[in-house]
């Protein structure tokens, strides 16, 4: 892995020649687990289909010399409008990759966000970087091991708190069925082949501190250390129980900013505000869970004029381009989280694919904003897009 070169190997232009290069690189289940979304998939679909119909307004002869693609959120400053999404399992798409994305993400000024489902841990992270994470919590039915980890993100200065509220059942991915990426694993002979076909990622990963759910391990003792009864035990933990007084609960237990992420209705959006959100994701979890939902960047107007003036908004689901950003500032948003396109490049070249990533969503952020004559991110609103 180490001395991969990207301009060399094979020059990537844009995030869909690192999706092929992380196709061509780790095994294909873990590729479609990244890559592929929940039942018939029409949600994943829609994510992209409405991006693709929102149509930037150029405008031309407009002094665009001087341009800012610096914002804040949470009252931070970043470089850019984004901020990686919490992903789980990074560490599988590379030796690391949970350390490897954050410093890709600190070194290009944005958040990183690591999940509750993590290969390295989080105090692993927190070590091996340099400036403060944001932690992904999932509200365990175990309400133990949820104060356990929140207390531990308190321990590792994790600089906010993002509780995912779209997953209180587990939708199914019909592919990870038919690869085998269930638990237990069912050891094909394909994947075996594709394993033995990619040693470069066999041995990364292999030779990595951990094999397992970092956050995880230790804490379920029934469960043990594995991945699989780790995997067993989280399947049983998703709870269909929750409700907005446990994230009153939550708000007792964690002292700092709170964001509220997986929400697509304003009426939830308005009693996410209410339970003290600083900040909203609007996701649908990129057409992982309700198959058949809207697209997240077609309910983020909506959620925007109901509660656009109390909390921070930021959207999420099938981004894969500056443009793309471009087009979740002019619906509301105040950026873009971003999931699989840095995935894919992590799992294409590690920390190095990760900051490239970002660097071509922020300078296709920066060209469009020139040919749309905007010089500043707080420029960017309903105004940007054609209405047609
Ligand atoms: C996710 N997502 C996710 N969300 C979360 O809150 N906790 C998690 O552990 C995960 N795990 C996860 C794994 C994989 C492989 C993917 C692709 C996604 C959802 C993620 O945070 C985000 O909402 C979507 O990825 C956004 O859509 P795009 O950018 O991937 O299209």
């Amino acid at each position: 892995m180490k001395g991969f070169d990207w301009g060399v190997r094979r020059p990537a232009a844009s995030v869909e020649d690192l999706r092929a290069e992380a196709r061509r690189r780790i095994p294909r289940a873990l590729f479609d687990y990244v890559d592929r979304g929940s039942y018939g998939e029409q949600t994943l679909r829609a994510n992209r289909r409405d991006l693709d119909r929102l149509l930037l307004r150029q405008r031309v002869l407009v002094d665009v010399s001087k341009r800012q693609l610096g914002t804040t959120l949470l009252g931070e400053p970043v470089a850019l409008p984004m901020a990686l999404a919490p992903v789980g399992l990074c560490g599988l798409m590379h030796r690391d990759g949970e350390i490897l994305a954050c410093r890709a993400a600190q070194a290009a000024g944005i958040p990183f966000t690591l999940s509750t489902l993590s290969i390295g841990s989080v105090e692993d992270v927190a070590a091996a970087v340099e400036k403060p994470f944001w932690f992904q919590l999932y509200m365990w039915r175990d309400r133990g091991v949820t104060r356990a980890l929140i207390e531990r993100a308190i321990a590792a200065k994790c600089s906010a708190l993002v509780v995912t509220v779209d997953l209180q059942a587990l939708a199914q991915r019909h592919a990870d069925i038919r690869n085998g990426l269930t638990v237990p694993p069912r050891v094909t002979l394909r994947n075996a082949l594709e394993t033995a076909l990619r040693p470069g990622w066999a041995l990364g990963v292999l030779r990595g501190k951990r094999r397992t759910f970092g956050n995880l391990a230790g804490l379920v003792p029934e469960a043990g250390d594995g991945v699989n009864g780790l995997t067993r035990w989280s399947n049983g933990q998703f709870d269909p129980g929750l409700g907005w007084s446990d994230l009153e609960w939550i708000r007792g237990v964690w002292p700092g900013p709170l964001i509220v992420k997986g929400i697509l209705d304003p009426d939830d959006a308005e009693r996410a505000a209410g339970a003290g959100a600083a900040a909203i994701v609007v996701s649908n979890h990129g057409g992982r869970q309700l198959d058949g939902t809207c697209s997240s960047i077609a309910a983020l107007p909506r959620v925007r004029d109901r509660v656009g003036d109390r909390v921070e908004l930021l959207v999420d689901g099938g981004i894969r381009s500056g443009q793309d950003v471009m087009r979740g500032l002019a619906n509301g948003a105040r950026a873009c989280m971003i999931g699989r396109a840095y995935v894919y490049g992590l799992a294409a070249g590690g920390q190095a694919g990760v900051a490239r990533a970002i660097r071509m969503m922020g300078r296709e952020l920066d060209v469009s904003m020139a040919l749309c004559g905007r010089r500043r991110i707080a420029d960017i609103g309903p105004d940007q897009l054609m209405v047609n």
